[in-house]
């Protein structure tokens, strides 16, 4: 395994700038989505291991790496499911967020796609958008990792800012692609951040601590692929604006394409 020094000091020649390494990346990156379909089949410590040893290779500001995670399986995860599935039953409103995800009200384009998201994902399960009660127990799946074999619970020092949370989401998002490219597949949760208390008497979270959110990670269960809803991506040309290019750059109609397309 190499240490963090060796890395630093891997010559460009190996830096993997290559047609055939980019093609491979781009592959993974495209074919994570969020999965809430796992076959339980157990995923072993020592590949959590490896993934999170490849993830901390992520940057942050000034270097300061503010990711703190808890790996979970077997009775540990077991216990935490019984818990807050429990509690998502009896005493939801007990239980908040120490943050606020969304804005409120969610200003425009966001507000359409997350109705759009909705309209897909509970469509995709025949769960009709005003049937709060298989909602519900569609969003009680979160607590069960949906059937993943092994979880991991993100935390960040409340004391720092908001730039560290960037630092975080990288983090998680390497975790995510070193998984993919291992065959497991990932669900990052934020419904875990409201059951933070219960998070605590389980897991040696400190108090200085807070919970941001869960993850998932397992083994797909391919039979369960129609109840799977690939989510659209908006177009470069939505979010992105070039300045001083010499050349015309491509036809971003191509970049339409959704994921799977190469
Ligand atoms: C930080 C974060 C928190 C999320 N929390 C949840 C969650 O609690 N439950 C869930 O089912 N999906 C959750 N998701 C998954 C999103 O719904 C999903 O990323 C989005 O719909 C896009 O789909 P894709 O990941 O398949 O591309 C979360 C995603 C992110 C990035």
């Amino acid at each position: 395994m190499p240490s963090a020094t060796q890395a630093a000091i891997t010559p460009a020649s190996e830096s993997c700038g290559d047609r055939q390494s980019h093609h491979i990346v781009d592959r993974v990156i495209k074919n994570r989505f969020s999965c809430r379909t796992f076959s339980g089949r157990a995923v072993p410590r020592a590949t959590i291991e490896d993934i999170l040893d490849v993830a901390r290779f992520a940057p942050s500001g000034a270097n300061t790496q503010p990711w703190r995670v808890y790996a979970v399986a077997g009775p540990v995860k077991e216990e935490i499911s019984r818990r807050l599935l429990n509690a998502h039953e009896q005493s939801r409103e007990q239980h908040s967020s120490e943050y606020q995800y969304y804005a409120d009200p969610l200003p425009e384009p966001y507000s359409s796609r997350r109705n759009e998201f909705g309209r897909i994902f509970y469509g995709a399960l025949g769960i009709e958008q005003s049937d709060i009660e298989r909602r519900l127990r569609q969003t009680s799946k979160n607590y069960g990792f949906f059937g993943a074999s092994a979880g991991l619970v993100f935390t960040i020092d409340r004391r720092l800012q908001v730039g560290s949370w960037l630092d975080l989401g990288m983090f998680i998002q390497n975790i995510m692609i070193a998984a993919i490219a291992r065959g497991l597949h990932t669900c990052p949760q934020e419904s875990f951040s409201k059951y933070h208390m219960l998070l605590r008497d389980l897991l040696p979270i400190p108090p200085e601590e807070m919970v941001v959110c869960g993850m998932s990670v397992g083994f797909v269960d391919e039979t369960r692929a129609c109840e799977r809803a690939p989510m659209p991506k908006a177009p470069i040309d939505e979010f992105a604006r070039f300045a001083g290019f010499e050349d015309e750059g491509v036809d971003i109609s191509r970049h339409r394409l959704n994921r799977g397309a190469e």
